[in-house]
């Protein structure tokens, strides 16, 4: 009797999300599902985009649709993109070549996180040259070797992210006794004992690591818990000088800050509250969008992230004034459920729920998305 694949089981992001955390010992799922603090900010964002209605227009024809969009002069096939997460191998062992292989197949860019477990060098190769290099502002003179490396290795668009200054406390990693690299006690030699599926993969693929601090060529150290506090405007100007390719500011969500980010000569602004992980009792960041839309003027290029759990959510942020939209977790759940099954399993329930939502607002073209779409009741001082 054949065994039912588990993506089969997939019907939704929750689906995922529940069979990952089976599959995936405690201490790495909990590393990606869990927020900071009082861990209530990633249910916020999820809760605050649902509250955001559609209004449904009929007899207009939405037999054909478009999803293809342009970002920052770039032609993808879809209007959303992977935004940036640590040691993905975590999840499951060839994380990241399953977001490379997809981000080839669906023609979308793939953001390599600072601490990601492939090397920026081997995920543009695996995209092939469809990944985005993101950075913290660790220590300034590894920014600075990671952004030469970029600009050698053929990348166009780099990522400073600017919304983890401090660390904040994250409760559920702490009890865990969650590190990078790892520390393992006996808590956690249990915690794997009950996964084997999990620790003999990872076992038999080689422990993740971050792969741009190990291939460093200053012998820089990854320190997950280290001050990025020093980080200021100075520092934002001196990584604008370095860098010649597009530049996107990510983890914004004040209207202030926006402005001076888009004086001081960066491409693009990233809307978004982490997905929860930072500032806790921070607003749910689909709030902050329509504000900053208005404060930066319609043609400034901006992505949103932070609560994505589906197509329709995607739609609403398009709606609420961004360009472009970056999905977070719900690629880990895919994984932690099936792998590479269960991440095209998830992307095909995005994007058929996209493509579905777009002709049930009536309209035939992503890009013909305004706020025109949503129900009236939501849009009195919105026009974008
Ligand atoms: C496991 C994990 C690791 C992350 N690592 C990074 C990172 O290295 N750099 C970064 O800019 N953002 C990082 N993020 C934040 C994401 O890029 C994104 O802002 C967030 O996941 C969006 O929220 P959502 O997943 O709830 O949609 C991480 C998020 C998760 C879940």
């Amino acid at each position: 009797m054949s065994k039912i694949s588990a993506s089969k089981k997939i019907h939704s992001i929750e689906d995922a999300r529940n069979l990952a955390q089976k599959r995936m010992p405690k201490l790495m799922f909990d590393f990606v599902d869990g927020s900071a603090g009082d861990e209530k900010l990633c249910e916020i964002n999820s809760t605050a985009l649902d509250q955001i209605r559609l209004e449904p227009k009929v007899l207009r024809n939405v037999e054909n649709r478009i999803l293809k969009k342009k970002f920052l002069d770039i032609q993808f096939d879809q209007p959303f993109g992977f935004s940036p997460m640590g040691m993905c191998n975590l999840t499951w062992a060839d994380a990241d070549q399953m977001l490379a292989n997809e981000s080839i197949v669906n023609n979308i860019p793939t953001c390599v996180s600072m601490a990601s477990s492939t090397s920026l060098e081997k995920m543009f190769e695996l995209t092939k040259g469809r990944s985005w290099l993101q950075l913290y502002n660790f220590q300034e003179n590894f920014v600075m070797e990671l952004l030469k490396r970029a600009e050698q290795t053929g990348y166009k668009v780099a990522i400073l992210t600017v919304d983890v200054p401090i660390q904040f406390r994250r409760a559920k990693d702490n009890k865990n006794g969650f590190t990078v690299p790892f520390k393992i006690g006996p808590k956690q030699l249990l915690d794997f004992a009950m996964h084997p599926i999990w620790s003999l993969t990872t076992l038999f693929n080689g422990i993740p690591k971050p792969m741009n601090y190990e291939t460093s060529k200053n012998g820089n150290k990854f320190i997950r818990t280290e001050s990025r506090g020093a980080t200021d405007w100075d520092t934002l100007k001196r990584v604008r000088d370095s860098w010649k390719g597009k530049l996107i500011v990510k983890g914004v969500m004040s209207p202030e800050d926006a402005i001076k980010i888009k004086n001081s000569g960066a491409d693009a602004i990233q809307v978004s509250n982490h997905g929860g992980r930072q500032l806790d009792s921070a607003t749910a960041a689909i709030e902050a969008l329509p504000i900053i839309r208005n404060a930066l003027g319609k043609d400034f290029p901006m992505l949103f992230d932070s609560g994505i759990r589906g197509g329709s959510d995607i739609i609403r942020a398009l709606a609420l004034g961004a360009d472009y939209v970056m999905i977070g977790r719900p690629l880990m759940y895919g994984i932690g459920a099936d792998g590479a099954k269960g991440l095209r399993r998830i992307l095909d329930i995005i994007k058929d729920e996209l493509s579905t939502a777009l002709g049930l607002v009536g309209l035939t073209d992503i890009n013909d998305i305004t706020s025109e779409i949503i129900a009236k009741k939501f849009i009195q001082n919105m026009k974008y």
